[in-house]
């Protein structure tokens, strides 16, 4: 088990370089098996969960050549076998694998997918797309299997703007017969980057980014290559904690677009920053003004920023309200933050925060990815040390990030306890 040790109260300065989004690389990596041959994804993020994407190619019998943030998948010999629990329950992205190998193989039999504990997270919306698209599916006990002699295109509508249906679906259906049309489909940054990619291998996809999309099935698909668009969600992460602990602070290798519900709420709270070509610059503010934030399917505020943002609303001046609309449970890091010092209520999925608190180091649990990154953030702006167990959620999204955060003057490392 691994353990985060924070020296907070220190003022960051100099260069944070944001790596390869997450949430795209998990879906780009299964995505490369509907090619045969050797399809390399460059900007590829060095955290945990890429290793378990790796660990399922492997089993599949792909090649695998990783050399920095590039990574080469061979899928020429694929052979197509059970993905197991211990596999498939280390993230929540092992059901990009559903929608390739049903595209490639036309049948799949893998575990239900594991991820963060933030609510039920059923899969409900995939099943009904990929039936939608002709496959049978059956399930025993925690096992699915997904067969079917022929795919055909179809029109599909989403009751709900699913990131991992949207793209699972456009997996299947590249290699579908006849085209299909995403209805009511999410519309995220990294949806883009994965259609652009099957576009590379010989898709055609049109309308990836909007709500509608439209997949011309083909007979084949080619190695190509892609290059995983910057993460808006590290880069909202550490732009949050430059409004705490920045002194010039550059938040580097970003598309300032993709942050704009964030940038435009922290322009309300006064937060002093300044947004460049592909960076931003951000200090630490005093005087924050109370907001409120409502979590919303993209373009509106992301929900995985949600967590993060609540360390900044403790600072605010007044009552600041989070409200959570996608998932029943991303209040567990509340608790660690009271015990911190904050003074925060939760009523159902609304976090009521009264604010300013100081803030002072103590031990606290990491209980998910994103309300874990909310801790360190927490820690480095706190008094004192922090100290955080289940580390292991944080480094399944955040690339080296004790290093990135080292180079820029915080005192912070992971032991082994
Ligand atoms: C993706 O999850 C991300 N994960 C999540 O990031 C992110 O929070 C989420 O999108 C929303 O932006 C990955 O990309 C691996 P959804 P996903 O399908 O695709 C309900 C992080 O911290 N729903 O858009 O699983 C669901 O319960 C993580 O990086 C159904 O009811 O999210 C939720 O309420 C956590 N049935 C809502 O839709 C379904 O079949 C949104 O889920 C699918 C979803």
């Amino acid at each position: 088990m691994k353990q985060m040790i924070i020296e907070g109260n220190h003022e960051l300065k100099g260069t944070i370089e944001i790596g390869g989004a997450k949430n795209s690389a998990v879906a780009l990596i299964p995505a490369s098996i509907l090619a045969k041959g050797k399809s390399i994804i460059h900007n590829v993020p060095n955290i945990s969960d890429r290793d378990a994407l790796i660990d399922i190619l492997e089993l599949l019998n792909c090649k695998i050549e990783l050399e920095g943030d590039t990574l080469k998948i061979d899928s020429t010999n694929l052979t197509n076998k059970l993905i197991g629990a211990s596999l498939s329950n280390r993230l929540r992205a092992s059901y990009y694998f559903m929608g390739a190998l049903l595209g490639r193989e036309k049948y799949v039999e893998i575990h239900i997918p594991g991820g963060c504990n933030i609510g039920s997270r059923p899969i409900d919306i995939h099943i009904d797309g990929f039936k939608a698209l002709g496959a049978k599916i059956t399930t025993e006990k925690d096992k699915f299997i997904l067969q079917a002699d022929e795919l055909i295109g179809t029109d599909i509508y989403l009751r709900f703007q699913s990131v991992g249906a949207t793209i699972n679906l456009m997996l299947a259906s590249t290699l579908a017969t006849g085209t299909t049309v995403i209805h009511n489909a999410a519309m995220e940054a990294e949806i883009e980057n994965i259609a652009e990619y099957l576009n590379n291998m010989g898709a055609k996809i049109t309308g990836a980014g909007t709500s509608e999309i439209t997949i011309v099935g083909v007979k084949e698909l080619h190695e190509a290559e892609i290059s995983v668009l910057p993460d808006r969600i590290e880069a909202g992460t550490y732009l949050i904690l430059g409004a705490l602990c920045g002194d010039n602070l550059c938040i580097k290798n970003i598309i300032p677009n993709h942050l704009e519900a964030l940038t435009s709420k922290l322009k309300e709270m006064g937060v002093n920053f300044t947004i460049n070509k592909d960076n931003i610059i951000v200090n630490k503010t005093k005087n924050l003004k109370p907001i409120n934030i409502k979590t919303l399917v993209y373009p509106g505020f992301p929900t995985d920023i949600g967590q993060p943002m609540s360390v900044l609303l403790t600072q605010c001046h007044g009552t600041s309200l989070f409200e959570e609309t996608i998932w029943e449970n991303r209040m567990g890091h509340v608790p660690s933050l009271n015990k911190m010092g904050a003074n925060i209520s939760v009523s159902g999925t609304t976090a009521i925060i009264e604010g300013p608190t100081p803030l002072t180091g103590t031990e606290v649990v990491a209980t998910d990815l994103r309300g874990g990154a909310a801790l360190v953030i927490a820690g480095l702006f706190a008094s004192g040390t922090t100290k955080i167990t289940d580390v292991e959620h944080i480094l399944r999204g955040y690339e080296n990030i004790a290093s990135k955060l080292t180079k820029v003057g915080a005192k912070i490392s992971i032991i082994e306890i």
